[in-house]
């Protein structure tokens, strides 16, 4: 069982400056939300409570004027900074006194989900004992990701990182599930040609002990990373015409809290106050009185 998980919400964005000179990227607008709400609002929908945020130096006081602790959202939020970036593995690394020696799911700050199935997904990914488990997307430009490889039983049989050449147009998406051995393994990695530990170096040591799994988002699901300026716009048209269309918005964290039965009606007035008057404490309101 997965129980635990790390939001990497570092990196200094600066594919979005000026933009990210002031304010981190997981800060700015999805929409209606800052970019963090949608992979918070994904492990919660895992219903993994126990989350560890890793945030750049300094930017610690932003995250938590918006996610003090996690309380009125009936999980602990914890924060650890990072000094400055080293590759995903590093999470773990960071993490390791989080972690405990336990499974853990990592999802990366900037990426974003969105399916009918994926709870059911993302809960039957979180069963997992041994191993690692990572979802995979087609994608029209795979040299942007890392990419696997599958034969016919769905098993990995290659992975790399940003790939020159084409051989397989399935992006490895940015939420992954490790057993406990994630430490050990991402200790020894070595940094890659753009100095950074990989993750796909970390899967490869996976592959090779025959315990990587691939699991699909699949045709209805959508992946949208958030990496420019002009993906961030595209992800906050699709929420917004999602959220516009049927009248229920798309991470909302109350709303996930209140499903999953971890908060009360109480919380979720707290959160209106905390709020203020918007138009997502109006949403908030409607939960509660209809
Ligand atoms: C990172 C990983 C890559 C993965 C991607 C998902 O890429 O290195 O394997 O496919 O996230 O968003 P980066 O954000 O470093 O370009």
């Amino acid at each position: 069982m997965i129980k635990k998980g790390i939001i990497l919400s570092g990196g200094m964005g600066t594919r979005m400056s000026p933009l990210t000179k002031a304010v981190n990227k997981q800060l700015l607008p999805i929409y209606d939300k800052p970019l963090i709400f949608y992979p918070l609002s994904i492990l919660m929908l895992a219903k993994i409570k126990d989350i560890l945020i890793i945030v750049n130096k300094g930017q610690l006081n932003q995250y938590k004027k918006i996610l003090p602790d996690g309380k009125r959202l009936g999980i602990n939020i914890a924060f650890k900074e990072q000094e400055s970036p080293k590759g995903l593995p590093d999470a773990f690394i960071l993490g390791e006194k989080f972690i405990k020696n336990q499974n853990v799911a990592l999802i990366l700050g900037d990426n974003f989900f969105y399916g009918q199935y994926l709870t059911q997904k993302l809960i039957d990914c979180t069963k997992m004992k041994k191993g690692a488990t990572v979802l995979l997307h087609k994608v029209s430009k795979p040299e942007l990701y890392g990419v696997a490889k599958i034969n016919k039983k769905n098993k990995i049989t290659l992975i790399k990182e940003k790939p020159k050449k084409k051989f397989s147009d399935l992006a490895i998406t940015g939420l992954y599930f490790f057993d406990s051995k994630v430490v050990e393994y991402s200790k020894k990695l070595k940094p890659s040609k753009r100095n950074e530990l990989e993750i796909t170096d970390l899967l490869k040591i996976y592959m090779k002990k025959k315990a990587l799994k691939a699991d699909f988002i699949g045709r209805g699901g959508a992946w949208l990373d958030t990496g420019s300026i002009e993906d961030f716009y595209k992800t906050s048209a699709f929420v917004s015409a999602i959220e516009n269309r049927q009248g229920f918005k798309i991470a909302c964290l109350e709303e996930i809290s209140l499903l999953n039965g971890w908060i009360s009606k109480k919380n979720i007035l707290e959160a209106i106050s905390f709020y203020g008057k918007c138009e997502y404490s109006q949403y908030l309101n409607k939960l509660i009185n209809t």
